[in-house]
């Protein structure tokens, strides 16, 4: 199966799963697990959501433990979530101020998740030990993904 047809069975059930679910916290569970489970490169998958100004603080996530507290002026979490873009690294050595939370991550990419009025409330994780293992349908898909997610949680979230 191909990424393409991999993600678009992956929303399909998070459609199923989501539906009618309104909990913030519940949701993000379900999404870090079911994306998680469906792609072999991806070793933590998870979420920081922004607890005060400035402050990211871990959620939901699959895979060893995440850094419990990022600010907004550290590593690519906190890049992603002061710039509001996504970060895509093939390789996170070459991003100077990474935090490595495990030394065996070698790629990563960060999307911001944006309320209805443009302000970002959290940040979807995903780290892989293999180089470069992401790409632009992953870019594509996740941001979808985090579009979806704030247009339904982005008033819900705290
Ligand atoms: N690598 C991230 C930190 C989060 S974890 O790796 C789970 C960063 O630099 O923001």
């Amino acid at each position: 199966m191909s990424r393409d047809e991999r993600y678009q069975e992956l929303h399909k059930r998070l459609g199923a799963l989501l539906d009618g679910e309104e909990d913030w916290v519940s949701a993000m569970a379900t999404v870090a697990c079911e994306l998680h489970h469906a792609f072999e490169r991806f070793h933590w998958t998870g979420f920081y959501r922004v607890t005060e100004p400035g402050v990211l603080r871990v959620g939901p996530y699959q895979g060893g433990h995440g850094c419990l507290e990022i600010p907004f002026e550290r590593g690519v979490c906190g890049a992603a979530a002061r710039e509001a873009r996504v970060i895509r690294l093939d390789d996170v050595e070459q991003f100077q101020d990474h935090i490595a939370c495990s030394s065996t991550t070698r790629s990563e990419i960060v999307v911001p998740i944006l309320d209805t009025h443009g302000r970002v409330f959290a940040v979807l994780d995903v780290d892989s030990d293999h180089p470069a293992a992401f790409d632009e349908v992953d870019e594509r898909e996740l941001s979808s993904l985090a579009e979806h997610l704030g247009a339904r949680y982005g008033s819900r979230a705290s």
